[in-house]
């Protein structure tokens, strides 16, 4: 039995889902910004047995620290084990040392957060060379759901006979799981991408995928800037793809990104509810729920 969830107000939607599914209280921690910028967080109080603080970690800076003072807190006000559910895990790209001296940020944050809390349950954290959750969290549970079997669900929902295209080879996981999905499996491709900065991605059709006619749908982890998308649906559409839409687990799109999708010419987008935003049409909810059920049973 969960005792509450706790959440801060600006996930009291998606948090106050999850309590509902749960049927634990959903609990609001305060929050106050001092003028010098360090922060006053006011949990709760008491709290017992199990508890769920819900925060997905996107702009995950300043919510880092917020876990670093929310969590022991939590534990002095009575929880006796502390789930972290993080629909979007932050800082899981950076998994190697690219070139000397840079941080293998995964590694670092991933043990920082195993040493704050006593589980986590996220979705589809971007492990590519790592195997397994439990490499990154050392010590902690570990849950790494897949939004990818209902993302498949979603999309032939909505299409008819869909393609689903994958913009580079670290997206395959996503996209085999969700062509699975469904029966017969969708039709499904991959295309390579090199990345030369923040905003400069080089995508390459799979070779010998007709795309003439096809409702592509493309489909990743994440999109950030957007430009892995726009590059892969610029091609697919001269390629002579019907039409191409966009189907992600978490929607971060960061700055002109929905402007710069809309320009290359895709239609629809769609998104879980990992990371608040407009596109959100996929309800994560009884994903998070059934985990947390079985891992507190
Ligand atoms: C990386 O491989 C991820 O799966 C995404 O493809 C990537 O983070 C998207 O970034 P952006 O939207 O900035 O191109």
């Amino acid at each position: 039995m969960i005792h509450a969830v706790l959440a801060f107000d600006d996930e009291q939607a998606a948090a106050g889902a999850l309590a509902q599914a749960l049927g634990a209280p959903l609990r609001l921690i305060g929050h106050h910004r001092f003028p010098d910028g360090e922060l006053r967080l006011t949990l709760p109080t008491p709290l017992a047995g199990d508890v769920v603080l819900y925060r997905s970690l996107h702009q995950p800076n300043e919510k880092l620290v917020e876990l670093l003072i929310a969590a022991p807190t939590a534990r002095a006000q009575g929880a006796a084990r502390l789930w972290l559910v993080a629909p979007y895990l932050a800082y899981m790209r950076q998994d190697i040392e690219f070139s000397p001296g840079e941080a293998v940020s995964q590694r670092h944050i991933g043990a920082l957060l195993a040493r704050t809390v006593d589980g986590l349950v996220t979705v589809d954290p971007h492990l590519h060379r790592i195997a397994a959750l439990d490499e990154v969290m050392p010590g902690c549970r570990s849950v790494a759901l897949s939004a990818a079997p209902a993302i498949g669900a979603f999309v032939a929902a909505q299409r008819q006979r869909p393609l689903l295209l994958g913009p580079d080879s670290e997206s395959a996981q996503w996209v085999q799981a969700a062509a699975r999905a469904v029966s017969p499996a969708l039709d499904h491709a991959v295309c390579q991408k090199v990345r030369h900065g923040d905003h400069e991605v080089r995508v390459t059709l799979p070779a010998g995928q007709d795309l003439r006619g096809r409702d592509v749908v493309l489909v990743d982890d994440m999109a950030s800037t957007g430009r892995t998308l726009v590059a892969a649906a610029q091609l697919a559409l001269a390629a002579g793809a019907a039409r191409v839409d966009v189907a992600v687990t978490h929607a971060l799109f960061v700055g002109d990104a929905l402007a710069q999708l809309q320009a290359a010419g895709i239609g629809a987008v769609w998104s879980t509810g990992c990371v608040p935003h407009a596109s959100n049409a996929i309800d994560v909810t009884p994903l998070l729920a059934a985990a947390l059920r079985d891992q507190v049973a």
